[in-house]
């Protein structure tokens, strides 16, 4: 489903109103009841980079089969992703045959998947990974597949029969909004009845948007994250659209984000075509302050040495996975820089200052650590680490101090700041 951005830019809001935000409403409501997702889904996923290409005659290499999905898990253990973090390997759209079998069962395309769905599972796993799959809540996929209307229990007990474990499931081809929000709660008590862990995401809010603001106590209850906005593109004016609306409607979703269940600002595009280094910098640092599922959509196989290392890098990671499980936001817009910030826990804030100039060179700009408002770690001092573009230790500062940064058009600065009390003459050189 496509939703516009409708040109909306509004910058965000004032410190003290996020700040009461986070302190009185984080984990208000009850998240869904799996024991899964207590830090954002970490994996990959087919969509944004390899779309619905069913040519394997053509693209033998790009289309979508089961090679792709298991040279995807060779190279997540072999190339280090697994050990960052990356444990799920996602399907999207476009997996299955035309029709269900004799008995109503969702079926993989036999060619493109010989081995089925629970053979390419075992491979999965076999691999110390896990498998997700895609289904819809309404009669087709987005891409015109067989939908789940009608079929929920038998889809959700063929997943789990398969050994699958996580379920993308679409809003695509939904008669009314009402069978919409029935199907979704529907879906999730069907999982849950078949016993298997499966991770379940949902694209409810999105959908649900374009007729009223949705009732993320509910979504909540019953998903493990959700996706709000349109789909992701290669390309900045997707990644920037997001974080537009992130920020423009921080104060309605971010309540929701917490252990068991996520906002999902959709893919991680790094690594693709569309975005340049400073880009994909912010995207990875930005995706860890929104505590958003860290789901990549690029070629593992082919990627470079400087994008495998953003994606892979633990300390922006730590940043995302925090355990804390709150949801970063923006604190405010001057000109033409954001400061958006995230609690962490053992008393650690996460600190992103985005240059949104497209014009022009690096610009300086100065926080106030008092100005990020009296939660943050700075009282009476902090260490302080620059982790993007390049880690850096910048010092001790004090709590009338203020930290320098310098950023690229179109990037962002990422910072740990971490509760510490100087004591040496040499640690109060940024306090003065
Ligand atoms: C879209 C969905 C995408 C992708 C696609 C598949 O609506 O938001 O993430 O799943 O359908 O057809």
């Amino acid at each position: 489903m496509k939703l516009r951005s409708g040109g909306r830019r509004l910058g965000c809001v004032f410190a003290r109103r996020c700040l009461a935000l986070v302190l009185c409403g984080i984990l208000g409501a009850e998240a869904l009841d799996n024991g899964l997702a207590r830090t954002p889904t970490m994996g990959w996923l087919h969509w944004e980079r390899f779309m619905c290409n069913v040519d394997c005659q053509e693209e033998p290499d790009s289309c979508i089969s089961e090679q792709l999905f298991m040279q995807m898990a060779d190279v997540m253990v072999s190339d280090g992703w697994k050990e960052a973090g990356y444990e799920y390997v996602c399907i999207d759209d476009c997996w299955m045959a035309p029709q269900r079998d004799s008995s109503g069962r969702l079926q993989a395309d036999p060619q493109r998947f010989p081995g089925g769905i629970e053979r390419l599972a075992s491979y999965v796993h076999s691999k110390g990974l896990k498998l997700g799959i895609y289904a819809d809540v309404g009669n087709q996929t987005c891409a015109g597949f067989p939908g789940s209307f009608g079929y929920y229990d038998i889809d959700a007990q063929t997943f789990a029969d398969w050994g699958v474990d996580l379920l993308k499931f679409d809003g695509c081809h939904c008669d009314s909004i009402k069978h919409l929000v029935k199907g979704y709660k529907y879906m999730s008590l069907a999982l849950n009845r078949t016993g298997r862990s499966i991770v379940y995401s949902c694209e409810w809010p999105l959908y649900t948007w374009p007729f009223h603001k949705p009732n993320y106590t509910k979504i909540r209850q019953y998903c493990n994250h959700w996706r709000n906005f349109a789909d992701v593109y290669d390309s900045w004016e997707s990644v920037k659209s997001i974080l537009d609306w992130t920020s423009s409607n921080q104060e309605k979703i971010i309540n929701a984000a917490g252990p068991g269940g996520w906002n999902d600002p959709d893919m991680l595009v790094i690594g693709n075509f569309g975005l340049s280094w400073d880009q994909q910098v912010t995207q990875m640092a930005l995706w860890a302050i929104m505590a958003a599922p860290l789901l990549m959509s690029n070629d593992l196989r082919h990627i470079s040495l400087q994008a495998k290392t953003l994606l892979q890098d633990k300390d922006v990671i730590a940043i995302n996975q925090d355990p804390l499980g709150k949801q970063g936001y923006c604190l405010r817009k001057e000109g033409n820089i954001e400061v958006w910030q995230r609690p962490l826990s053992n008393l650690a804030w996460a600190v992103a200052v985005r240059n949104l100039k497209e014009i022009g060179g690096p610009l300086s700009y100065t926080i106030a650590i008092a100005s990020l408002g009296q939660g943050v770690a700075c009282n009476p001092g902090c260490f302080v680490t620059q982790l993007l573009p390049e880690k850096m230790k910048l010092g001790f500062y004090g709590w009338t101090s203020n930290i320098r940064t310098r950023v690229n058009p179109t990037g962002t600065v990422l910072l740990r700041l971490e509760q510490r009390i100087y004591t040496t003459p040499e640690t109060i050189i940024h306090i003065l």
